[in-house]
């Protein structure tokens, strides 16, 4: 009774040492995280912008660019290396690419730029977060 019991408590600790280690390790690499965020913020703003009708190119044309080199980040930070991850990370780009050059003048065109942006987001949520 006594060593199934021993047995079992190591097995608890095992477990818990597991999670543990996980979060420490999680914790250590902030940079997936942190290269969402940096993309959350910019895609923030310019719906911001969007709601309150004011979209100044030149500040549209910023967080593009930034949600653009920000982008790239994707596939060497996160390391999965399933095709549909790096298809989903490679259609980002196209579509962050597409709009940088359409380089949208005012509210209408940022909503149509950002759209399919916005659509690439979920997508890859819907499957991977
Ligand atoms: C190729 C897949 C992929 C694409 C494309 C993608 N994401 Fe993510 N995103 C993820 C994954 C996976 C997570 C969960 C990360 C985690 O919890 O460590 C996540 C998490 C997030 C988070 C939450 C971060 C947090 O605080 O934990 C935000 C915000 C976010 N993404 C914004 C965006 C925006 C904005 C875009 C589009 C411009 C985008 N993501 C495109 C895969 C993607």
């Amino acid at each position: 009774m006594r060593v199934v019991l021993m047995l079992l408590l190591g097995l608890v600790i095992g477990v818990l040492g597991t999670a543990q280690v996980m979060n420490v390790l999680a914790a250590r690499n902030p940079m997936p995280k942190a290269v969402m965020v940096t993309m959350g913020y910019h895609m923030g703003e310019l719906s911001h912008a969007l709601k309150a009708r004011q979209c100044d190119a030149a500040k549209s044309q910023h967080h593009l660019e930034r949600m653009q080199s920000t982008a790239t980040d994707i596939v060497p930070v996160f390391g999965i290396d399933e095709k549909m991850f790096t298809d989903k990370a490679g259609e980002l780009q196209t579509r962050l690419q597409q709009a940088v050059q359409a380089a949208p003048a005012d509210c209408a065109a940022l909503a149509a730029a950002i759209k399919p942006i916005g659509d690439t987001c979920k997508s890859c949520h819907q499957q991977y977060r």
